[in-house]
């Protein structure tokens, strides 16, 4: 077991409770909730900025990503569902999106439906997202991955 103080992140951020894994095992596509880090994050219109854990294990190091949500969503008659370059943003507003360490990170929206009628829709985005090796991806699609934390 690794100890916390050797994950990279800005001075002011070590803030840590449950959420991030300590393990050897090369986090590749692995599991979003469990190597993706709710400390960080920030949805900003539909993209997903966060921590994810690369697969340096040497270092146990993490990198900050950012998806674009629209590749990985779509909306289903009002619902947020996983869709391939679903582009829910189209059709849904007002996202926000709640965290709960090493349980979920889940997106909610108002979504329209064919007919207008406006649901408040959520989706557990580790059904959809995973992390491979530092970059959040869906379906094939990667997040950009980068060491600098957006707003030190
Ligand atoms: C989220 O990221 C955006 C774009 O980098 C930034 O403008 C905004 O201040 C950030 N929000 C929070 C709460 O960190
Ligand atoms: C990370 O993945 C790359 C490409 O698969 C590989 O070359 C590298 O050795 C891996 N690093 C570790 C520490 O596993
Ligand atoms: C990702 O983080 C590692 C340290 O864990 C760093 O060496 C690497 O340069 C970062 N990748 C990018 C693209 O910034
Ligand atoms: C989402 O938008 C992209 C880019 O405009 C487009 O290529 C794709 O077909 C759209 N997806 C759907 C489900 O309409
Ligand atoms: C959705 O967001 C808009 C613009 O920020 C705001 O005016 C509206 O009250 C919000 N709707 C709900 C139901 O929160
Ligand atoms: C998250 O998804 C992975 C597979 O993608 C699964 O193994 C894991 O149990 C899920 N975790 C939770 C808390 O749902
Ligand atoms: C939708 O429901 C979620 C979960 O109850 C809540 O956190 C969110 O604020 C609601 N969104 C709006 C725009 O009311
Ligand atoms: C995995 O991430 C590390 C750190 O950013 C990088 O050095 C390595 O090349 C990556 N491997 C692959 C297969 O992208
Ligand atoms: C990653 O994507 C975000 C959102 O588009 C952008 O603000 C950021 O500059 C990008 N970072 C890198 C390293 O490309």
């Amino acid at each position: 077991m690794r100890s916390l103080a050797q994950i990279l992140l800005p001075a002011g951020l070590m803030v840590f409770t449950a959420g991030w894994v300590a393990s050897d095992n090369p986090p590749q596509a692995q599991s979003f909730v469990d190597y993706c880090a709710y400390v960080g994050s920030n949805l900003t219109d539909h993209w997903l900025g966060l921590f994810c854990r690369n697969n340096m294990t040497a270092v146990f190091g993490y990198n900050y990503t950012w998806i674009d949500l629209d590749l990985c969503i779509g909306n289903n008659g009002g619902q947020l569902i996983p869709y391939d370059n679903g582009n829910y943003s189209t059709s849904c507003t007002n996202c926000s999106f709640v965290a709960i360490p090493k349980k979920t990170i889940t997106l909610s929206c108002l979504c329209q439906d064919e007919n207008k009628q406006i649901f408040n829709s959520s989706l557990d985005l580790n059904t959809t997202l995973y992390d491979d090796n530092g970059s959040a991806g869906c379906f094939g699609h990667s997040g950009n991955k980068t060491l600098d934390y957006p707003n030190p």
